[in-house]
């Protein structure tokens, strides 16, 4: 995109928003050092694909032996978004907090990136004591996510503009199918690979997987107590747009800075406003496009 706010830069052949590279490159030459024995959980994604949703239903479900999901009016869900109990590496890294916020998370750690995962250095990646969860999301609905979200920022913005720009292959973090792709391939190995689409479905079912991929699954007795359940509530979209500390003047002072609302992490949440936004033939066109780069690799977005 034009505007110098959404400045893209090439690196090492991925497009990237300019303000991330700094937080990579550090992330890159060992700023971030994995933690032996101990754990750590990625929460990977492409922005507006479900991230703040998988944050939280991540966090509830590593921290329910500490936390209840239900009935603990302490919880830190109630208390802090999403993204403050889940620090996103490359901001950390880029504003120089990385080391000390990481060092202090307790085990295992759960953190989180829009970083290509061939961008990740190999003490996340090749890694047996580090996973890594991704989410990914329709494009047409994670383009005009983008659009609102940005646009919050800068008004002005045309939605054709960033539109054209997904469609030649420019988003935020990579093309959004080389991205996607990045995960995928190495989902049958280290990543668990998750679609937003699916956690709107079978939000429990998704609660459940990622239990066990992180090595927590639900015992019967938290499954007879209704565990899985409350988590899904405590996360769910009604619940957390509508908590104080989710608007605007309950944000931490590091969300308040970057200028982020309510509206920034909870918007509609849902599937298909693409159709608000683009004619059929942008959609099919976008469809058409993301098919074809995804030939062969048994992933598609028709519905
Ligand atoms: P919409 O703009 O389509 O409403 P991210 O967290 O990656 O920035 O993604 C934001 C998108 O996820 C927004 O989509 C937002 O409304 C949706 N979202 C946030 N929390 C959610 C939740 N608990 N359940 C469902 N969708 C959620």
């Amino acid at each position: 995109p034009s505007n110098p706010k959404l400045q893209l830069l090439r690196y090492q052949g991925k497009w990237l928003l300019q303000s991330w590279v700094p937080g990579i490159i550090a992330i890159q030459r060992g700023g971030f050092a994995p933690r032996r024995g101990g754990g750590d959980i990625v929460l990977a994604s492409l922005p507006k694909c479900g991230t703040t949703w998988l944050k939280a239903l991540a966090f509830a479900t590593m921290a329910r032996r500490a936390h209840p999901p239900a009935g603990d009016e302490q919880h830190p869900l109630l208390r802090l978004n999403p993204h403050d109990c889940v620090p996103s590496m490359e901001k950390l890294f880029a504003a120089g907090l990385g080391s000390k916020i990481m060092d202090a998370l307790p085990s295992p750690r759960l953190m989180a990136t829009h970083v290509h995962h061939s961008l990740l250095p190999a003490s996340i990646t090749d890694n047996p004591h580090c996973k890594i969860i991704y989410i990914c999301r329709d494009p047409k609905d994670m383009i005009v996510s983008l659009w609102h979200f940005v646009r919050r920022r800068l008004p002005e913005i045309p939605f054709l503009e960033l539109f054209e720009s997904a469609c030649e292959g420019r988003c935020l973090s990579s093309s959004i199918w080389d991205h996607i792709l990045g995960y995928w391939n190495a989902s049958k190995t280290t990543v668990l690979f998750l679609r937003y689409e699916e956690l709107l479905h079978d939000p429990a079912d998704s609660v459940r997987k990622l239990a066990r991929f992180v090595g927590q699954p639900f015992s019967p007795e938290e499954e007879e107590a209704g565990d899985v359940e409350d988590i899904v509530r405590l996360c769910s979209f009604e619940q957390m747009k509508n908590l104080e500390v989710n608007r605007a003047a309950g944000l931490s002072p590091v969300l308040q800075q970057n200028a982020y609302t309510n509206g920034s992490f909870f918007r509609k949440g849902g599937t298909g406003d693409w159709a608000n936004h683009m004619t059929p033939e942008m959609a099919e066109r976008l469809d058409a496009i993301v098919e074809e780069k995804l030939r062969g690799s048994g992933l598609s977005f028709r519905s």
